[in-house]
């Protein structure tokens, strides 16, 4: 398959701290993969630097084009959308407000694959709500806004920073459900998730991340492989 994305030899520093040592990931057209790892594993790090949010070393191609030195709203504009960690709501604006701001990423002259009604139909509290400071909805209503909001840009990659952090066990279905009917529209989307098993079963391919380093790659669903994957890699707890 086609490589959409195309991560190589990617490095972040903060100063002297080395967040990404090296970092190489595919992700195919319409694919969803997976990068799950520890706390501190670089992960979010990785989905920055991808957007431009970060300086990096090393090469980030998308749609065979490099995205050396852009910023986050030209990356956004080739059709790249990010659901960073902690949702990043403006919190006194209301929900359609905060809504709006995705639709000013779309790229102008492309026929819509995602509008208003499929949003509302895939999140229907984000319809309901519309009119509500986005502080005053709950984890899981937030979650939804703020994958609604990258939503409307209408990308062909989604980038999700651990959208199931902290969420009660029928947030996160929700959230795995709409992922579902997303990549069924033939979004790709790239998956960071502590949750690993859950998200070793819905992305075709993971990827395990630990210490800035990619160290496996997983393709197998069986039971046994993905508990062995979290076993030396999470402990019990994923
Ligand atoms: N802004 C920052 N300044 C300094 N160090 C950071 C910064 N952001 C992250 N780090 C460090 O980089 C490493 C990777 O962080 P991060 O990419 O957030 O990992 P993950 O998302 O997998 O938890 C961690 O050791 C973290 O403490
Ligand atoms: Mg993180």
């Amino acid at each position: 398959m086609e490589s959409l994305l195309k991560v190589a030899d990617l490095r972040v520093t903060y100063g002297r701290a080395v967040a990404v040592k090296k970092v190489d990931l595919d992700v195919g057209e319409g694919q969803a993969i997976g990068l799950i790892g520890p706390n501190g594993a670089g992960k979010s790090s990785t989905l920055l630097a991808i957007m431009g949010a970060v300086k990096s070393q090393g090469t980030v191609m998308f749609k065979g084009r490099s995205l050396h030195k852009l910023q986050p709203e030209s990356v956004a504009r080739l059709g790249i959308a990010i659901v960073p960690e902690g949702r990043h709501l403006f919190p006194s604006m209301s929900v359609q407000e905060n809504l709006m701001l995705g639709r000013l990423a779309r790229r102008p002259g492309k026929e819509l694959r995602i509008d208003d009604e499929w949003i509302a139909n895939l999140f229907p509290v984000t319809h309901q709500y519309r009119e509500r400071p986005a502080g005053l909805l709950s984890g899981g209503q937030q979650q939804q806004v703020a994958i609604a909001r990258a939503l409307l840009s209408d990308p062909d990659l989604l980038l999700l920073d651990e959208p199931s952090l902290g969420l009660s066990p029928t947030a996160v279905n929700t959230v795995f459900d709409a992922l579902g009917k997303i990549k069924a529209l033939g979004i790709a989307v790239l998956l960071v998730e502590q949750r690993a098993q859950r998200a070793m079963q819905f992305c075709e391919r993971s990827y395990v991340i630990s210490e800035g380093e990619i160290r496996l790659e997983v393709k197998s669903k069986t039971e046994e492989d993905i508990s062995a994957v979290v076993a030396a890699y999470f402990g019990r707890s994923a």
